[in-house]
């Protein structure tokens, strides 16, 4: 593994999901493993879990993690290949990176589409010069169109929590919000989940709400939502903004909010939610305070999977 930007750079997904359950029950067996290595986490926006568990799985493998909030404390970046420099940015992506390359041994990034301009986010600029630049190992701490880290952790509690033998049925359902948000999460876990084969998957939304083929190719789709439901053993509950009326909000669609009721025709579905959510907006309380709800669960696998990618990137 080169860089970890997505499902495309994991050679062997079942292999890593058991690397990250390794870490998970022996979180310390790899101590000595980033002893005198840096990584250099950049955030461009907001996070709490991801910033949180990268660091935490740094240091569980002796690393020395630096946060950085290039968004609010560094000096604006420029993308733009020859530009005039006499607008906001202060500094271009060209000058900066290489930096970043010389104080770190791995770089991980977060930065979040701009939701303006779809073939300009879904060309992950920012990400992909990042990479060109630095000349280190990148990870995704989540790009403009994906967040890999959250689908490795997403399929390692899947695969703890199901140990039937069988394939289970999972549910990528879209819910309600009250803005705009990326499909970053959902184009990933439907990356993941395709390539992965491991279930029977079905992704639901209202329409207009359709993903990028390419990310979903494998899936199935469709708009029927309790037909979607029907036998689900894990509902992964996500709002997402419309790809084809890009960053487009089509109606707010209420009815769509999973609840303990319109659950029942689940097979007692266990309810993922990558956080954070909005309580009875995305999901009603009676889903994430009963039984079935394995979001905490969830949010402290982003540790294991954090420590598996980069065991991995540290053994070269
Ligand atoms: N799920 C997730 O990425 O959470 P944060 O935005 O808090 O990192």
């Amino acid at each position: 593994m080169k860089h970890f930007l997505s499902v495309h750079d994991v050679a062997d997904i079942p292999a890593l999901v058991q690397k990250a359950l390794a870490c998970k029950a022996a979180p310390y067996t790899d101590k000595a493993l980033g002893t005198n290595k840096r990584i250099g986490c950049l955030f461009l926006n907001p996070s709490m879990r991801t910033r949180l568990s990268t660091q935490i799985a740094a240091q569980n493998l002796g690393m020395e993690a630096i946060v950085f909030n290039v968004g609010a404390d560094g000096w604006a970046l420029e993308f733009e290949d020859g530009v005039v420099m006499n607008g906001n940015g202060v500094e271009h992506i060209k000058d900066a990176a290489p930096i970043f390359g010389n104080y770190f041994d791995i770089l991980a990034i977060r930065t979040f589409p701009s939701l303006k301009t779809r073939d300009e986010d879904y060309s992950e600029r920012y990400m992909t010069q990042f990479v060109k630049y630095a000349g280190i190992p990148v990870v995704s701490l989540e790009s403009a169109t994906l967040h890999p880290l959250q689908s490795l952790t997403d399929l390692v509690t899947i695969t703890e929590t199901f140990t039937v033998a069988r394939k289970p049925k999972v549910v990528l359902t879209w819910a309600p919000h009250i803005k705009a948000l990326p499909q970053c999460v959902a184009n990933s876990f439907a990356q993941w989940m395709t390539a992965w084969k491991g279930s029977d998957f079905v992704i639901t939304h209202p329409e207009g709400y359709q993903l990028d083929e390419s990310f979903t190719a494998g899936a199935t789709v469709t708009t029927n939502q309790q037909e979607a439901l029907a036998d689900a053993d894990f509902v992964y509950v996500k709002n997402w903004s419309s790809f084809r009326e890009y960053g487009k909000m089509l109606g707010a669609h209420p009815e769509w909010m999973p609840t303990a009721k319109s659950l029942l025709i689940t097979n007692k579905a266990k309810v993922m939610h990558c956080l954070p959510v909005r309580r009875n907006v995305e999901l009603a309380d009676d889903v994430l305070d009963g039984p079935n709800s394995i979001v905490t669960q969830q949010a402290s696998n982003r540790v294991w999977a954090a420590q598996a990618v980069l065991s991995t990137l540290l053994n070269g």
